[in-house]
């Protein structure tokens, strides 16, 4: 099944200079970018954005650490995008994510590990509406990845 998801590279893969590194990954894999806005995150929508966390111990450093600098928000599109994303990512921690991943390739961290993706159908809803508006999510032609005969 076809499905959208929320990818933000956050701070910490914008300040290192992995947007590109980190944006091929997706592309590679055959997914969509379909949406896409360097974006300085409020403390208002990091709120709202992780809402599930609040009152958990590091809930105030996540939210100064995703206001601290500018993120890319994506909007990513593919055959069951957001597990396959989730997958991409790797685990929370990059000490225990598997070489492969993103977080397993770039980093230490279980704060600052690079990016964010959806968990759910219902969290991918719910977090598309927050960061994106209907028309800054495009639909065009995917000529890569398509059997060519
Ligand atoms: P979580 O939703 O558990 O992880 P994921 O991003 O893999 O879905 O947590 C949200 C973010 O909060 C996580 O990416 C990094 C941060 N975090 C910490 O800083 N310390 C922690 O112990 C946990 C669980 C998360
Ligand atoms: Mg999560």
């Amino acid at each position: 099944m076809v499905e959208t998801t929320l990818i933000i590279l956050k701070p910490d893969a914008v300040q290192r200079q992995l947007m590109g590194r980190i944006i091929a990954r997706f592309e590679d894999k055959g997914l969509q970018v379909v949406g896409a806005k360097l974006m300085r995150i409020t403390e208002d929508l990091a709120g709202k954005h992780y809402a599930e966390h609040e009152g958990k111990p590091f809930y105030a450093g996540l939210v100064k650490f995703m206001t601290s600098n500018p993120v890319l928000v994506l909007a990513i599109r593919g055959d069951e995008a957001i597990e396959v994303c989730r997958r991409l990512l790797g685990k929370t921690n990059g000490i225990e994510a598997d070489p492969g991943t993103i977080r397993g390739d770039f980093g230490l961290s279980k704060g600052y590990n690079l990016v964010h993706g959806s968990d759910s159908a219902k969290s991918a809803k719910r977090e598309l509406e927050l960061f994106f508006t209907k028309d800054e999510i495009h639909t065009y032609e995917q000529t890569v990845g398509a059997w060519i005969t």
